[in-house]
Parts: C-alpha cells; sequence; structure tokens
C-alpha cells in the first residue's frame, strides 16, 4: 500500500482522541460502521447529483454503490452524499440558471466536511460543468464518473435520438404527417433506458470533455448508462481515488491549460455543444488556468467534424461507444493533442489512447477524410455581440452561416439598437 504523502483532512474530524474526535466519531457510527474504518484511511466523499427531478441521474444510486465496491477495495472509507441537482427536462425557467447554485453546493460540502477525495457523479448537462466547478475551487484529488447515454432510441423500424427527434417529430404532427397517437408512442422509445440524452448534445459533450481533460477514466464519456462496462468503470473509479489521495494527485495538477487544449480541441473534432464554451471557461476560472473565447477559435475553429453523430450526423452515443468511443478520436487528432498531459489514471493522455482501435469507420472518420470540414466552433463578433458569440458550424445549413434580417432584440437593449437593426456577425473567413 502506497505511503500517504499529507496529513489527510479526515484526520481533523475522525483522528482526535479528545471530545471533538469522540462526537465525530461517535455520531458517524450510527450507520453500523466498525472501528477500522476510523483508523486514518482515506475519506472519500462520492458527491452524487441522483435526483428523480433529474431523470437522467436517476440510476445514480446504483453508480455510487459501485464506487464504494471500489473505495472499500482499495482501503478507503466511501461516504456518499446528496448534491443539488439541476435537471434540464423539468427545471423551469432553465437549468443554467441553477448551475452555479449547484457549484456552490458542491464545493462548500467538501470545504466543510471530512473528505480525503472526491468521486463525482454528473449526467445531465449542467450537472457536469457544476460538480467540476465545485470541486476545482477545493482542490482535492477527484475523478468524474459520467453517468453515461441512454441506449439509442428505437421507435418501430427507425432510431430516433433524444433532442433531434423532439423538434423533428413535433414538426410532423404541426404539419399533419403523424397522428397524436403515433406521436405519443414515440416518446416511449426515445428514451427507453436509464441515462442522459445520446445524442452529441450537451450532456455527452460535457462527459467527453471529462474524458479529455483528463479528470475521468477512459471510455468515460460513451459507455451506455445501462452497460454493465459502466459499473466496472464506477468500481475503478473509487479504487482510483484512494491511490491519488495517497499521491495527492489534486485536481489543479489535472486540469491544467494543456488539458483545456485538449478539451476544446476535442469538442471540435466531435462536433461537440456550443455550451462547452461557457462550461469550460467557468471551470478554468475556478481553477486558476487563463482560458478566453479567442483560444476556442483560435485552437480549433479549422478543425473538422469526425464523429458521424446527431445532429451533425446520424448515429447515437451507443454507436460511438461500438466504433470505439471517445480514445479513438483523441488518437486522431495526433500532434494536435498534448499527449503529455497528466490525467487521473497516473498515465498520461498519449497512454492512455496509444491502443484505441476504430471498429466503424461510418461512425468515426479520420482527420484526413472527416466527416465535416472546418467544424470547429467559431467565435463571432459582430454589432450586436461585441463581446462575442459562439457557432457550431458542424450542426448549421449552409445558409445558416451568411444570414441578413432583421434583429429580435430584448427590451432592455431596445434603447441601445433600433428596430431595423441587422446583425453583421461574421464567422472567422
Ligand atoms: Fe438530461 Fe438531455 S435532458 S441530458
Amino acid at each position: 500500500m502506497a505511503k500517504i504523502r499529507r496529513k489527510l483532512r479526515s484526520t481533523e474530524w475522525f483522528g482526535k482522541m479528545d471530545r471533538d474526535g469522540m462526537a465525530h466519531r461517535s455520531w458517524t457510527k450510527n450507520m453500523g460502521l466498525p472501528n477500522h474504518l476510523f483508523d486514518g484511511r482515506p475519506v472519500i466523499g462520492i458527491a452524487n447529483s441522483w435526483s428523480e427531478l433529474t431523470p437522467c441521474n436517476a440510476h445514480f444510486r446504483d453508480l455510487a454503490e459501485h464506487v464504494k465496491r471500489g473505495v472499500y477495495e482499495a482501503g478507503g472509507f466511501p461516504l456518499e452524499f446528496p448534491t443539488f441537482s439541476t435537471g434540464e427536462v423539468l427545471m423551469r425557467p432553465t437549468a443554467m440558471l441553477f448551475r452555479n447554485l449547484m457549484s456552490m453546493d458542491v464545493e462548500e460540502t467538501l470545504r466543510a466536511c471530512p473528505i480525503d477525495g472526491v468521486v463525482l457523479l454528473a449526467g445531465c448537462d449542467k450537472t457536469t460543468p457544476a460538480q467540476l466547478m465545485g470541486a476545482a475551487s477545493v482542490d482535492l484529488p477527484t475523478i468524474m464518473v459520467s453517468g453515461g447515454p441512454m441506449l439509442n432510441g428505437r421507435w418501430r423500424d427507425q432510431t430516433i435520438g433524444s433532442g433531434t427527434h423532439v423538434w423533428k417529430l413535433s414538426e410532423m404532427v404541426r404539419a399533419g404527417e403523424l397522428t397524436l397517437a403515433d406521436f405519443m408512442d414515440a416518446e416511449a422509445c426515445m428514451s427507453r433506458s436509464a441515462g442522459h440524452c445520446m445524442t452529441m448534445g450537451t450532456a455527452s459533450t460535457m462527459a467527453s470533455m471529462a474524458e479529455s481533460l483528463g479528470i475521468a477514466l477512459s471510455t468515460n464519456a460513451a459507455i451506455p448508462a445501462v452497460d454493465s462496462r459502466r459499473y466496472v468503470l464506477a468500481h475503478m473509479a473509487g479504487r482510483r481515488i484512494v491511490e491519488m489521495v495517497r499521491e495527492d494527485l489534486t485536481i489543479s495538477k489535472i486540469l491544467t491549460r494543456q488539458a483545456f487544449e485538449n478539451a476544446i480541441r476535442t469538442n471540435a473534432a466531435i462536433g461537440g455543444s456550443t455550451n462547452a464554451v461557457v462550461h469550460l471557461l467557468a471551470i478554468a476560472g475556478r481553477v486558476g488556468v487563463d482560458l478566453r473565447l479567442e483560444d476556442f477559435d483560435k485552437l480549433a475553429h479549422d478543425l473538422p467534424c469526425i464523429v458521424n453523430l446527431m445532429p451533425s450526423g446520424k448515429y447515437l452515443m451507443e454507436d460511438f461507444y461500438y466504433a470505439g468511443g471517445l480514445p479513438v478520436v483523441m488518437k486522431e487528432l495526433g500532434d494536435l493533442l498534448h499527449r503529455g498531459a497528466p490525467t487521473v489514471s497516473g498515465r498520461s493522455m498519449g497512454e492512455e489512447i496509444a491502443s484505441a482501435q476504430c471498429w466503424n469507420r461510418d461512425v468515426i472518420y479520420t482527420l484526413d477524410k472527416p466527416f465535416k470540414k472546418k467544424a470547429g466552433i467559431a467565435v463571432l463578433r459582430g454589432n450586436l455581440c461585441p463581446d462575442g458569440a459562439v457557432i457550431k458550424p458542424s450542426a448549421a445549413t449552409p445558409k445558416l452561416l451568411r444570414h441578413r434580417g432583421r434583429a429580435v432584440v430584448c427590451p432592455g437593449a431596445i434603447r441601445a439598437w433600433p428596430r431595423s437593426a441587422t446583425c453583421r456577425c461574421r464567422p472567422r473567413s
């Protein structure tokens, strides 16, 4: 067993042979915990964003149990705790309004409690950046385990994707091309297993960002939520976090400038969500990395998209996993990646992706023959967005890339902009 490099935080609670120590141990023992768990071993927090109000994260109690198995196996002491959970489909007015609240919840719980290292369980869109932001502010050894995408939606003979087909099918009802009964039949078939949206929307993008940042174990992004290998990943994360505490491998040693540059380029290659921009900037801010909007343009605006997934393409995350998943994409990026960047496994990113193999070139293309050329996120500047805006060309029709028309201006801005104002935003050529 590796020697622990510095005094553990949890010793301040459980290691004292006085009145306070007795109180901390005594009340904690009411859960049926034996004496030997208080012998100075690493205490691992499992930050669980489980909630039935966040359906994408509703299977997390099972996931947490598998993390615990790994923690116990490695000689740690797991303590699971709930975090605020901001789910995309039920919260009003928008889950984004609560991202920072969730991050504060995670941060303050970590600061206030006897935790030496933490495993973050996240899935639905904003839960991933919120947990990473909170953990980054505290700087403990940290691993993220994503909840995983739902299985492919299957309705009759069609593959249907979350989000993408909500719009498509509802438009068909409006156009009289689909009955309401068929529409309602399709909704149960679209979300037919536990997990988050299985298109390359924000949840899959942010799970991919966690993997490309090196803060999640390899293959984290794409294993379907109900695949037994997701539970193996959770188990291995539980084992590894105990070692990370012993090595004092804190989150700031993983989330370096190089890690963010890897994530930005990976996001372009997967045709990831533009929401990754705001979330990566926020996470970088918490860990003290100087990352700017221009970096997305500079590092990745001309990179191709090599992943054929909805909404840009036709496949879904389940197919992506069977094709080899994110390690294949990152291997394709070759010298564009910082292969020496550290990861939570203790190995470099280059070592993590070295043996990746592609099993389906219709799902994952190559840089030489990409799925879509120049598909990275482009930063726009113009009279309506002086501080910048972003667009994902891989998900846009050519018509959308050059548009002239009347602008709809929010009420607060009407004084500044005449009703006839036209947007003159231009993507970088
Ligand atoms: Fe939760 Fe899409 S609604 S990931």
